[in-house]
């Protein structure tokens, strides 16, 4: 076999039924067809959640609790949802709970927990993480008196520095909110490392699966996790936040809300009237991960499909760090570690982020993305916030050879023009 024929199972990974199943892929931009190279920012979204979401418009929507086919029909799908996300994430029905977004959600789960937390308790964010889980936490601190300690990354790897952990997690330290990945600069936490350290101190461990979902197979027994939350529309669904939280945590959490909504979990963090449509969409997303896999259950079909989209999207990923790496003028964000999503953060000597991404778009159709993407600190830390942040290429299942290939050598473009 030659060095540029694909190995098993990128092989076999079915690129074209996948791409088949996204029909935002047939856009085109400037007479060429769309690379959408922004999946961090927001996946396309596949055909059965389109579908699912009209469906539920088109047959007669209704709301909880009445006496008709319609509102039972909203009722079964809260259920199917709620089965969905817990064969996604590991968990049970009654542990899944949707919201607006994964923000919406942090905030909302933190207001609950600090109820219980006292000045002097401790909370632990890190400096790689998404402000959705830092600056959350950091307002729940503030209101509550308590001490905030950060895991600090390590700017030379790019990973965070899991060293001092032992000190950073103290007997005092009531959660620990970690990324599973950044979506900035593509780089897999250790999150099991994290939540053994977390487990010996007492202490919950909160987990930002936004970035992760779509990539890999997040499993929350596994891992550790206490509370996991993500999105949607990042895994080819709708605009629909999740978060699966281990059983005895949300018996004791009492979400503020309103008093005839009801007590018991998981509605009692379901505030107001939820995205019915929404949920038909969540349910559909998470069928195309299982349709890419195979096995008896759905959860086995997600792990094995997660393996194919993996590998698929780490040959892509791979294939395109090691030509960007020897690019003059760039500097790629590469993290010093295996286990990395196929997220690109880059810098272009002499250009902002802006122009590169203008450029993209209106040379050759290529969508990526500029700024810090809410990675404030990373940004800070690594110093492209003082140019506007990183250039961010980030894959997908339905990214093809010739999408990666076109973002490269539009780059080499654009750096010896
Ligand atoms: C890693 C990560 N965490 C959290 C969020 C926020 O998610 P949401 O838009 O669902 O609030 C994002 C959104 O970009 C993200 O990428």
């Amino acid at each position: 076999m030659s060095e540029t024929e694909l190995q098993p199972p990128v092989a076999t990974f079915p690129i074209k039924a996948v791409r088949e199943q996204f029909p935002a892929l047939g856009r085109a931009y400037r007479d060429k067809p769309v690379a959408y190279l922004d999946g961090p920012g927001g996946s396309q979204v596949c055909k059965g959640a389109i579908d699912a979401v009209r469906a539920y418009m088109e047959r007669g929507g209704a709301n909880l609790h009445g006496q008709f086919p319609t509102s039972h029909e909203t009722e079964a799908l809260f259920d199917e949802a709620r089965a969905a996300v817990a064969d996604l994430l590991g968990g049970k029905e009654e542990e899944v709970a949707f919201g607006p977004n994964m923000t919406t959600l942090t905030f909302s789960i933190s207001r609950a927990m600090a109820r219980e937390w006292k000045p002097g308790d401790e909370i632990v964010v890190t400096e790689m993480d998404h402000n959705a889980n830092v600056d959350t936490w950091l307002a729940v601190a503030k209101d509550k008196g308590l001490t905030v300690r950060w895991i600090p990354v390590d700017t030379e790897t790019l990973t965070l520095d899991l060293s001092d952990l032992d000190s950073i997690i103290t007997d005092r330290t009531k959660l620990v909110a970690v990324g599973a990945a950044s979506n900035a600069i593509g780089v897999v936490n250790d999150v099991a490392a994290v939540s053994a350290v977390a487990k010996s101190k007492g202490a919950l461990v909160f987990v930002d699966a936004v970035h992760a979902v779509p990539h890999f197979f997040v499993d929350r027994e596994a891992l550790g996790i206490d509370i996991v939350t993500c999105s949607a529309y990042k895994f080819f669904g709708p605009h629909v936040g999740m978060a699966c939280i281990r059983e005895d945590v949300f018996e004791r959490l009492g979400p503020y809300k309103v008093a005839p909504a009801p007590d018991q979990i998981p509605d009692c963090l379901e505030t107001g009237t939820q995205n019915h449509e929404g949920l038909g969409g969540v349910i559909a997303a998470v069928e195309f991960i299982a349709s890419l896999g195979s096995g008896e259950t759905r959860r086995e079909r997600i792990e094995s499909g997660y393996r194919g989209i993996e590998a698929w999207e780490s040959s892509l990923a791979e294939s395109m760090r090691s030509r960007v790496r020897d690019l003059p003028k760039v500097t790629l964000f590469d993290p010093d570690t295996a286990h990395k999503t196929p997220t690109l953060g880059l810098d272009v000597e002499g250009a902002s982020p802006t122009e590169v991404c203008k450029w993209m778009a209106e040379e050759h159709s290529i969508f990526v993305a500029d700024g810090h993407f809410y990675a404030v600190r990373l940004g800070d830390l690594t110093g492209v916030n003082k140019k506007g942040g990183w250039v961010r290429a980030g894959l997908a299942p339905y990214t093809s050879e010739e999408e990666a290939a076109r973002f490269v050598e539009a780059l080499e473009e654009y750096v010896t023009k």
